[in-house]
């Protein structure tokens, strides 16, 4: 397999499960060395130990990155561990479900620092680096909730997304001078725990059994399946690599084909 990023350094975010999981797994056979992220200490160090049984190199770094000095942690641990940088992926996010009257502000603060503020200042860290070396790619997982109402489930977790497209665009306006590129892709029904969790909740408030509210879901991909973690770490790893050197600004679909814009 020809690896044109070999060598070359990532920090993936939210690493220890599901897509960020399978995004760190990709980025490694890709020949990255990889700084992996995540809250849950535990689950990062079993997916540094992977790729490390692979072959390859990854160091497991548990933080918050709703903490400034965690994200400052992870910039400097990728510089004094493997004395470069070359990509950030901003997977951590998390998910509320209550319907739009039921939302409260304690939904509001959790889902839009996680996804949308903790994303925006990843990316302002980043971007500091980045911009002084003159090369870099910023990838933001965001979601096909993003671009449309995909339920009325998750309002907050929507106008995360939003966010997360909107800082996409602009970031990527401002640091193409510098010959930084960054692009967000848009996952969409994805086997994860996350999406086992929406699952149980959304059941919870339809009466439902949670493989019903999944067989309905399914009903609606054009593909007729969920998706796997590797769907949308492909699509991270062609937006990493040189292949997509014409690209910034942009939004992927990873979703079976539910959005064709
Ligand atoms: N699963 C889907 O269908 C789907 C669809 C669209 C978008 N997404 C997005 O993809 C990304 C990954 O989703 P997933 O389904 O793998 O979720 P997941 O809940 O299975 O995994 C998320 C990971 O992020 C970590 N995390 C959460 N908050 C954190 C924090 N404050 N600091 C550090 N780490 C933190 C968690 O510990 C967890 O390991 C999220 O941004 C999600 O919104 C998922």
């Amino acid at each position: 397999m020809e690896q044109p990023v070999k060598g070359q350094v990532a920090i993936v975010t939210g690493a220890g499960q599901g897509i960020g999981r399978a995004i760190a797994l990709r980025l490694s056979l890709d020949g990255m060395s990889l700084v992996l992220a995540d809250l849950q200490g535990d689950a990062v160090a079993r997916v540094a130990a992977e790729i490390h049984a692979g072959g390859g190199e990854a160091i497991a770094l548990p933080l918050n990155i709703l903490h400034a000095e965690d994200r400052q942690r992870m910039i400097e641990t990728a510089l004094s561990t493997f004395h470069r940088f070359d990509a950030l992926v901003n997977n951590a996010g998390v998910q509320r479900i209550a319907l739009p009257l039921d939302v409260n502000e304690e939904h509001w603060d959790l889902v839009m620092n996680v996804n949308a503020k903790a994303t925006y200042f990843c990316c302002q860290l980043a971007l500091k680096h980045m911009i002084e070396q003159r090369s870099g790619r910023i990838v933001n997982i965001a979601s096909i909730a993003g671009k449309m109402a995909s339920t009325t489930y998750h309002p907050i977790y929507n106008a995360s997304k939003a966010a997360v497209l909107a800082t996409t665009k602009t970031l990527a306006l401002y640091a193409a001078r510098y010959g930084v590129r960054v692009n967000a892709v848009c996952p969409g029904m994805i086997e994860t725990p996350m999406q086992d969790a929406v699952d149980r909740e959304v059941a919870r408030i339809t009466g439902q059994a949670p493989a019903e509210v999944r067989a309905e879901r399914n009903a609606r991909i054009p593909l007729g399946y969920m998706g796997d973690g590797a769907d949308a770490a492909a699509i991270v790893s062609f937006l990493v690599g040189p292949d997509s050197r014409y690209m910034t600004g942009q939004a992927l679909n990873a979703d079976g084909g539910v959005l064709t814009y």
